[in-house]
């Protein structure tokens, strides 16, 4: 057995919400590991940041303005990849948003919101860029889940939602697309220092809470996110499809 399972070399792979956070990492580690990476989110700046740090490693890259909620947006990115890739092998569904407040008091614009962009945005990237792995017979996708698509914390209604949603979704995804050559499975990650959990990185009873109840007693670091991603994108998972693979410090095990 060598490293070549893992080698990337020649794939091209999508990430939404490539822009920054976990995102970032999973493009520089597909990057890292071979692929050409296009890089998708909304802000200009950050997606030229971040392809030219793929570039920087030698690899063809691109920055795609899409927004995942809206199909035409989508459908828009996808066309104009497939036009400068010729081709995408790997998709990494990651962006995604939050809103914490408990049920009762929660808004139902945010939660349109955070379904629109966890969820639904999902499947529409999904169904935009599947065919034509479909079509060559071999394909990855990897969607970006939570440790909340599994266990319950108070004021993540649409969060936990989403993510139990995406679970489900890849589930249907696998079993769909079995026989077709391309494998769909999910990332469960805990907590990670990112934008998106800033407020509970600085909130000290909470950051404390989620290392109490981690059994390995800390956040996750993002680089140790590479290891799944590339893992996933791989040959080396040519077998596995449908599961949702946690990277929690063992939180899910009780
Ligand atoms: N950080 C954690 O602890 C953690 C734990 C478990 C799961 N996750 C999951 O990991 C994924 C990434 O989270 P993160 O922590 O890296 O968050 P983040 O730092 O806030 O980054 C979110 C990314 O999503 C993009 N995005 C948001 N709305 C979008 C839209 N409508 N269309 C296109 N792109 C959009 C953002 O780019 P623009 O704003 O420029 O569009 C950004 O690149 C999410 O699915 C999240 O649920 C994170």
């Amino acid at each position: 057995m060598t490293n070549d399972l893992f080698d990337l070399s020649g794939k091209t792979a999508v990430v939404t919400g490539g822009s920054r956070g976990l995102g970032e990492v999973c493009v520089m580690a597909l990057a890292k590991a071979g692929a050409d990476v296009a890089v998708c989110g909304r802000k200009i700046a950050d997606l030229e940041r971040v392809s030219g740090a793929v570039k920087a490693v030698g690899r063809k890259s691109g920055g795609f303005v899409m927004d995942v909620t809206v199909k035409a947006s989508v459908r828009d990115c996808v066309e104009k990849i497939l036009r400068k890739f010729e081709k995408i092998d790997i998709l990494v569904n990651n962006a995604g948003v939050n809103h914490r407040v408990p049920v009762l008091e929660y808004p139902e614009e945010a939660w349109d919101l955070v379904i629109a962009t966890n969820l639904k945005g999902y499947f529409l990237v999904a169904q935009a860029v599947v065919p034509q792995m479909i079509d060559r017979g071999y394909g990855k996708v990897i969607n970006m889940s939570s440790i909340l698509g599994a266990v319950a914390l108070p004021n993540q209604l649409a969060y936990a939602s989403s993510k139990g949603g995406v679970d489900q979704m890849t589930k249907v995804m696998a079993l769909e697309w079995a026989k077709k050559g391309v494998r769909v499975n999910a990332i469960g990650p805990t907590y990670f220092e990112t934008e998106l959990v800033a407020q509970l990185r600085n909130d000290p009873e909470r950051f404390h809470f989620i290392n109490e109840r981690t059994p390995m007693g800390r956040w996750g670091y993002p680089p140790e996110l590479e290891g799944i991603v590339i893992f996933l994108a791989s040959r080396a998972s040519d077998f596995i499809t449908g599961q949702t693979i946690y990277i929690d410090g063992g939180w899910t095990i009780w």
